[in-house]
């Protein structure tokens, strides 16, 4: 560990230790769900389970609450409820990363595990450079940096970023998000069959194209992966104009499937779609764990929406990560639905087998509070259905369109919303719900809206209305939250 190094992580402590008592007694404060012990977090980085265990990094900027030069912050479990803050894994102390140790992947190769990510470097008229850099470690605690892996190819700018490294066969990739000096977003490809040497192979797709128009300006944090005999692309790109209920954050994250040919190599796939409907999620990124389950975690934010709007600045810190998800495909499309694990948060259920609302509004006895899940199975919904958390957010059901609303972060007076449309109606909800965030899975995990939500930290209600008939049964659960 060089000396940057070690000043970097002391100076990490100590402003972990100056602002504790202000951060944790913040009502905000999620109780399963993965947050900065102050300042600043982003992207989920270097997910894997290795030897056993999960290991989360995420992008960390420990001294502000706005972005910067970057730490990985690091957490293990063994079961994904149980949850060890390790100390950070990587700090911007060399020359290639000074400015961030921006994004990443890792991967299990001969009982070491590697960590691959962007080196972020800017110099005193802000001009950018960007190293794509390993380190290794033994004990996946303590991490050696080797330094720079991949220099930037000819026809990129210096916006060329997030590696994700997976094992094809008898080769290695990595997969690079990147912009083209014509200013069009796209997923790279590298081939190694070290992990030190690299050739480019060139764009896999990407704005502009044979299968795309102009599909934004920068692309972030790409994954590729096989789900079910198809090969999926992650992506989050930016520069994506509104289009109807689509496209509603600032930036977007979705995915491509299809068929991913490695010689030539060229991504044939099929159009894009977005992962999640919420107000916050971006940057997701996935690993295959030992139980052979495509899992997913995101960043429950999106860069430069009003970012400084979230209430928990005033306290320190910003920002969480999404609930680890499965992923599965289903002939058409990918269904997220949160692990299976974190039934072991759950308290005692309240089930009520058959309610029937009437145009009307109404409490059902012992739903409410947080945290909470909630699990509702529609028998019957005749014209439209709500459910009102907390006199602040709302879920509401209309003429085939699910619509998720909250006062604007920016503007409180104001309402603001995010839609989608629902091919076959509505069938279930599942309802995660944390002192500031709301995760629903709609239908099966076809759609998912995320979203921070900060309501009264008092307030508990919870109302069900009805226009019109509407018949359900309904589960809840009281989380223990992590431990
Ligand atoms: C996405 C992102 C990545 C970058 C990282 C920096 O949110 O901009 O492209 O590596 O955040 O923190």
């Amino acid at each position: 560990m060089s000396e940057k190094d070690q000043q970097l992580r002391a100076q990490a402590i100590e402003e972990i230790e100056k602002y504790k008592q202000k951060v944790e007694a913040d009502p905000y404060r999620q109780s399963f769900h993965h947050m900065p012990p102050v300042g600043l977090l982003n992207d989920p980085n270097g997910f894997i389970q290795w030897k056993g265990i999960y290991h989360l990094f995420y992008q960390w900027m420990p001294f502000d609450t706005g972005h910067g030069a970057k730490f990985w912050g690091h957490y293990t479990s063994d079961d994904f409820v149980n949850w060890t803050h390790e100390k950070a894994a990587l700090t911007p102390s060399e020359w290639f990363d000074k400015n961030g140790v921006y994004s990443g992947s890792a991967v299990s190769h001969e009982g070491l595990l590697y960590l691959f990510y962007t080196g972020n470097v800017k110099d005193e008229q802000g001009n950018r450079e960007t190293y794509q850099c390993l380190a290794v470690s033994e004990d996946g605690i303590h991490f050696e940096k080797k330094g720079v892996v991949v220099h930037l190819p000819a026809g990129y700018t210096a916006h060329f970023r997030d590696p994700k490294v997976w094992k094809k066969s008898d080769h290695w990739y990595m997969v690079i998000g990147a912009q083209s000096e014509n200013m069009e977003g796209k997923a790279v490809l590298f081939r190694s069959s070290n992990l030190y040497e690299w050739e480019f192979l060139g764009s896999i797709t990407g704005s502009n194209e044979e299968q795309l128009g102009d599909f934004g300006y920068m692309w972030e944090c790409p994954d590729v992966f096989e789900l079910n005999g198809k090969d999926i692309l992650v992506v989050s790109p930016q520069g994506l104009e509104e289009e109807g209920m689509n496209y509603a954050n600032t930036y977007q994250s979705g995915y491509f499937a299809g068929t991913l040919d490695y010689d030539h190599p060229k991504f044939v796939h099929g159009p894009f779609r977005e992962l999640d409907r919420g107000f916050e999620f971006y940057a997701p990124q996935t690993t295959l764990d030992e139980k052979g389950r495509r899992i997913l975690v995101g960043w429950m934010g999106v860069p430069d929406q009003y970012e400084q709007a979230h209430p928990t600045i005033e306290n320190q810190w910003v920002h969480c990560l999404t609930l680890p998800r499965e992923l599965t495909w289903n002939g058409e499309q990918m269904l997220q639905k949160p692990v299976e694990e974190l039934k072991e948060m759950r308290g005692p259920v309240l089930l009520h087998s058959s309610i029937t609302i009437e145009n009307d509004q109404k409490a059902i006895r012992g739903v409410e509070g947080k945290p909470v899940e909630l699990n509702l199975e529609f028998d019957k919904v005749e014209d439209q259905f709500a459910i009102e958390l907390f006199q602040h957010a709302s879920l509401s059901y209309k003429e085939g369109i699910l619509t998720l609303s909250r006062p604007h972060l920016e503007d409180k007076k104001k309402t603001e919303f995010r839609r989608v449309k629902l091919e076959d109606g509505l069938k279930n909800l599942h309802l995660f719900i944390d002192h500031s965030s709301i995760e629903v899975f709609v239908n099966d995990g076809k759609e998912v809206f995320t979203s921070r939500i900060f309501p009264q930290p008092e307030e508990e209600r919870i109302l069900f209305t009805s226009l019109g008939t509407t018949t359900f049964s309904i589960e809840q659960w009281k989380l223990n939250g992590f431990q």
